[in-house]
């Protein structure tokens, strides 16, 4: 695993990874065990996928916990997910500090029980001035929401003459994302084998590297990620140029 590691080109790591934690329920099913023994397990790979980022010094990681569609799941299974939240989120304080980690959340945090927004706001605000990884758990998140609240935002703006509609452009529409303070997601990941986006990120992904894994997410380790990173580091972004022009830009 050592050696894998420093394969990876350091100049040359993704700024930004998110990641569609997935595959939790058929790890557990598979070796016939309830779902949420598969979402316990699930926190031992988020340890280690934070970890694996900062000795290699990604700036931001993003995981997708919950999305707004997950609120209709079986009661007992959003119930437990959330207390989860809550014991994770205890337990792991003191390594995000000692790690330098910065917590922050997106999407629509005023639907979570009140107890899952007061511990992620004492985390968020202990963790405010840490400076090597900046962790963002996207919860209650959904895409469609988020741009729709873009939308209702700005036309608020418009209305009250604090806009002009010749004045929005893309930047305006990121600044009003929850994604407002994130630079564009460079890598994303997807566990268990599912290849779609399930309502993440749909703007912030326009030009990220897609990766898709059979894995489920509670298998998830270190080395998936070295590997991912590895394949990313493989591919040519163009970004609507030629190949030939990239290459003038890297010579
Ligand atoms: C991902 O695993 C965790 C959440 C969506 C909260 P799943 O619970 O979706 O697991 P599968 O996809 O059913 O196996
Ligand atoms: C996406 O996984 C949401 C999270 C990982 C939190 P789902 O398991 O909910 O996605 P679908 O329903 O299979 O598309
Ligand atoms: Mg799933």
């Amino acid at each position: 695993m050592e050696i894998l590691k420093t394969e990876i080109a350091k100049n040359k790591v993704p700024n930004h990874i998110a990641i569609i934690m997935d595959g939790n329920g058929r790890w557990a099913q598979s070796k016939g065990q309830p779902r949420i023994f598969g979402h316990k397990n699930g926190v031992n790979s988020v340890r280690e996928v934070i970890e694996g980022c900062g000795e290699i010094g990604i700036n931001y990681l993003t995981l997708y916990a919950f999305s707004t569609e997950n609120w209709k799941r079986p009661k007992i299974e959003v119930k437990t997910l959330m207390s989860l939240l809550v014991s994770s989120l205890k337990k792991e304080l003191k390594s995000l500090q000692k790690n330098n980690i910065k917590l922050n959340t997106i999407g629509n945090l005023n639907d979570l029980p009140e107890k899952a927004q007061k511990e992620l706001s004492e985390v968020i605000k202990k963790t405010e001035n840490n400076t090597a990884l900046t962790l963002t758990l996207a919860l209650s998140y959904g895409s469609r929401d988020e741009i729709v609240n873009v939308i209702k935002n700005l036309s608020k703006k418009v209305v009250n003459n604090e806009l002009g509609v010749e004045e929005i452009n893309e930047n305006v529409i990121n600044n009003h994302l929850y994604t407002f303070s994130l630079p564009d997601v460079d890598f994303l990941i997807r566990t268990s084998g599912e290849k779609r986006i399930s309502n993440f990120l749909l703007w912030q992904i326009a030009y990220a590297e897609l990766y898709f894994t059979d894995t489920f997410w509670p298998d998830f380790r270190k080395e998936h990620l070295f590997n991912a990173i590895l394949e990313y580091q493989n591919r040519e972004r163009r970004f609507g140029k030629t190949s030939e022009q990239i290459e003038k830009i890297n010579e």
